[in-house]
């Protein structure tokens, strides 16, 4: 069975299109796939309700031809089954943790063993699909795990983070996804109406970012959590948020989180809430969460020394 990670981002959505850093948390478990050879050549994702023959005009069969053309090994007549515990398309790296999968799964099945680089640039590809022109941020989540500073670029900074004291984070999808493509269209025409503000803005992000790391790696909870309250503003700013996720973070810090904020593309979605502990993180989602609220506790160990 092949695996990739699920992620949310603790900072630096958005500005990470243009080349400022951003930290990402792998959240396990992601995906799972398995592949077989079968002449129906079909993706299956059970908890999506989702059978797909990878022919058919869907976008994830798209993005499945995508990764399958840029993949150098034959995957003619290959199926696979998708078991995925991530929401789709809010904010938790469900397209890239599906495409890391998929393609590891049918390297799995043809006995290949297949290369960081090739991988990376192969869901590069297929992600395109789904977001136009994207950082590559998810889907290095996705291969890596962990705690990962990313920093955009041919080939990309990626840096695993020590973390200093472990963390309980709790995840709030309050809404439906919003579309990732168009809202990165729409932050780079925010921008453009604003040049003037456009690069300290961008930089404000990246000194938050890189904060947060020295917070992370130092296990400062409090300034952690300070520091994911500025990023929510600084993306309110950029206009990804809703009254629904900003609702959703004022809540969570009235029951004791150290700090909230949208994560990933905004636009609905799922919010991030860093609770002081475990029980603390418990009593968060009992009191946080209802019906139209999923929650799950993601938690980060801590460590010195990250994943390879
Ligand atoms: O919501 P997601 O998981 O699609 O996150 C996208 C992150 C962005 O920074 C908004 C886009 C990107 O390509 O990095």
């Amino acid at each position: 069975m092949a695996d990739a990670w699920g992620k949310v981002l603790l900072f630096g959505e958005h500005s990470v299109v243009y080349g400022r850093p951003a930290v990402a948390v792998g959240v396990s478990p992601g995906t799972q796939a398995v592949a077989r050879v079968s002449d129906d050549e079909t993706v299956c994702i059970a908890p999506w309700g989702l059978t797909l023959g990878r022919k058919m005009e869907h976008k994830i069969a798209d993005s499945v031809r995508v990764l399958c053309a840029n993949l150098p090994f034959d995957t003619d007549r290959l199926s696979v089954d998708v078991t995925t515990h991530l929401p789709a398309g809010a904010g938790m790296g469900s397209s890239a943790s599906l495409l890391v999968a998929v393609a590891r799964a049918f390297a799995d099945v043809r006995d290949v063993r297949l290369d960081d680089a090739t991988l990376f640039d192969a869901v590069m590809a297929a992600e395109g699909v789904f977001h136009g022109t994207p950082s590559g941020l998810d889907h290095a989540a996705a291969m890596y795990g962990g705690a990962l500073r990313f920093v955009r670029g041919r080939p990309p900074q990626m840096t695993p983070l020590a973390v200093g004291a472990s963390i309980w984070l709790v995840v709030f999808q309050v809404a439906a996804g919003g579309d990732t493509g168009r809202l990165v269209g729409g932050v780079r025409e925010r921008l453009g109406r604003h040049p003037s503000l456009e690069a300290p803005l961008l930089d404000a992000f990246g000194a938050v970012a890189d904060a947060g790391v020295e917070a992370l790696g130092a296990g400062d909870h409090a300034r952690l959590g300070e520091l994911m309250d500025i990023n929510h503003g600084l993306l309110v700013a950029l206009g990804v948020s809703t009254p629904a996720l900003c609702a959703g973070c004022a809540e969570a810090r009235a029951a004791g989180a150290l700090g909230a904020k949208l994560t990933g593309a905004g636009g609905g979605g799922c919010l991030i809430a860093l609770a002081p502990g475990p029980s603390e993180a418990e009593a968060m989602v009992a009191k946080v969460a209802r019906s139209d609220y999923a929650a799950r506790v993601v938690h980060v160990p801590q460590t010195d020394v990250r994943h390879a």
